[in-house]
């Protein structure tokens, strides 16, 4: 074999050979978080159990064997009405939401602070979304919607058909999605939450931060925390207002029919590894990470997310640890490199901070030796952090996301020519990273003045599945 460094094998062997201790997903971390038996079994037989679907072995699509049963097992974990295994991680969730629920031309209110896989939902549904914007916390990071921003934008979009939130956040922020459960009961609207972050929630305390307890419709990345191969995901139905049978079929068009068996069998395991220890394992858990997080506050200079920074009503889930050296001088993307020298994986970078992801893998000694690392790190002058205002007044809505997909063709202009123009992508500028424009949005003069401000930052775009990031010159536009 040859070893040109940039080849795909000399780059994933050096990329584990130099990896001690992950803190990102997926949650099984290198394996550590199954137990030994299943372990030894899975990495025994990983090539033998990579089969096709056969009748022997159940099938994805219309499962009546083992696949039955682990989607009735985890159904009654979560006490959902019904459980669809995921093999495209949430993004098929949310994807198969959509297309169930909705039609072309619907409405519906969608937190600003979403995955990207939620444009791609609107897109395949036709629907127009009609975007709230979340809380922004001290220090650039996002919040959540709360009841009360809720409230106030179904008062003013009465029509629209459903409330789409995400919590918890990626950097762990949990809203109070009882309460918006009750607002959306009142108005008649379907809840639909993004909990790809919160799969370990319902075995936390008494289960009450999980979403499944209060929405209609709940996305789980299995994967992200708990023992199970990356992608393996869950959709739960919690109430009777979706229909099942039309869910089902939205979860199947849209799933590949190859389905990996090691993942799926990972997802049997870790519903029988949650049914026997999922809160003793939850809340060793979350237990490291606010160990993690005292011991880091610590350190000179360091800043870590904590629940005296969220807003009333909001909780912190404690594996996620958003740690900032800014006073520093250390930007994230530094942090990261250090990290990564020192053995040391972490899930995100930003260029203010640094977001460390746990999961049921995750040991004492993993935390240690992030502490341990991030004691070494330099000092350098401080980072002299400019505090942008979020434009205030959301973008008109010109176009659906749908309608600048299918109908029209795109053009690229400078920024400082954009004004009165449709935009053609997602543009999430960081700080605080949530998307200032979105692909139909009429652009704003505010806005400009705001992507110029932010310059400085590096700028994530998504433009229907392409990712950049850069210092935002050009914009793409509807070519009318
Ligand atoms: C909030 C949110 N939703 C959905 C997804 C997509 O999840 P997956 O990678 O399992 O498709 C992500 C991925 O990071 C996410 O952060």
């Amino acid at each position: 074999m040859t070893q040109r460094e940039n080849e795909f094998f000399t780059v994933m062997r050096n990329y584990i050979s130099k990896e001690k201790h992950s803190f990102h997903t997926p949650g099984h971390k290198a394996g550590a978080a199954f137990e030994k038996g299943f372990r030894d079994f899975l990495q025994k037989n990983i090539y033998n159990l990579d089969i096709t679907v056969t009748p022997f072995v159940d099938s994805l699509h219309e499962p009546s064997g083992c696949i039955k049963e682990t989607q009735g097992k985890i159904s009654a974990l979560y006490g959902a009405k019904k459980s669809f295994l995921l093999v495209n991680g949430s993004t098929l969730g949310n994807l198969a939401v959509f297309l169930s629920l909705f039609r072309d031309g619907d409405s519906v209110l969608i937190s600003r602070n979403i995955h990207k896989s939620v444009i791609a939902a609107c897109v395949i549904s036709g629907i127009y979304p009609v975007w709230m914007n979340p809380e922004i916390i001290p220090g650039g990071i996002t919040g959540e919607v709360s009841s009360k921003i809720v409230l106030k934008y179904l008062n003013s979009y009465p029509e629209t058909k459903a409330v789409f939130i995400t919590s918890p956040t990626y950097h762990g922020i949990i809203t109070d999605v009882k309460k918006i459960a009750e607002v959306c009961r009142e108005f008649g609207k379907i809840l639909i939450v993004d909990e790809a972050w919160g799969p370990h929630l319902k075995f936390y305390g008494n289960g009450s931060f999980s979403a499944v307890n209060y929405a209609d419709c709940v996305i789980q990345s299995f994967h992200k925390i708990l023992p199970v191969f990356s992608q393996g995901s869950v959709l739960h139905i919690c109430s009777d207002i979706p229909d099942i049978e039309n869910m089902e079929k939205a979860v199947s068009l849209l799933s590949t029919t190859s389905p990996f068996y090691p993942m799926l069998l990972t997802m049997d395991y870790a519903a029988g590894l949650l049914a026997k220890k999922g809160k003793k394992l939850t809340m060793k858990m979350m237990k490291l990470g606010s160990y993690a997080s005292k011991k880091i506050k610590a350190l000179p200079f360091a800043r870590v997310l904590d629940k005296s920074l969220l807003p009333p009503g909001n909780s912190l889930d404690t594996s996620k640890i958003t740690i900032d050296f800014e006073r520093r001088g250390l930007t994230g993307f530094f942090i990261q490199n250090f990290l990564r020298k020192h053995g040391i994986g972490i899930d995100c970078a930003n260029p203010l901070n640094v977001i460390a992801t746990l999961g049921f893998g995750n040991t004492k000694e993993d935390v240690d030796s992030l502490i341990s690392a991030l004691k070494k790190l330099p000092h350098r002058k401080a980072i002299k952090f400019k505090e942008f205002s979020f434009p205030a007044t959301p973008s008109e809505i010109a176009l659906s996301p749908r309608e600048v997909y299918m109908k029209y063709r795109k053009k690229k202009i400078p920024l400082i020519a954009a004004a009165g123009q449709i935009c053609a992508e997602m543009l999430a500028p960081y700080p605080p990273g949530i998307p200032v424009l979105l692909p139909g949005e009429r652009i704003t003069k505010d806005v400009i003045d705001y992507l110029k401000a932010v310059d400085l930052f590096k700028c994530s775009a998504f433009e229907y599945g392409k990712e950049r990031e850069n210092k935002l010159k050009y914009i793409t536009v509807i070519d009318v």
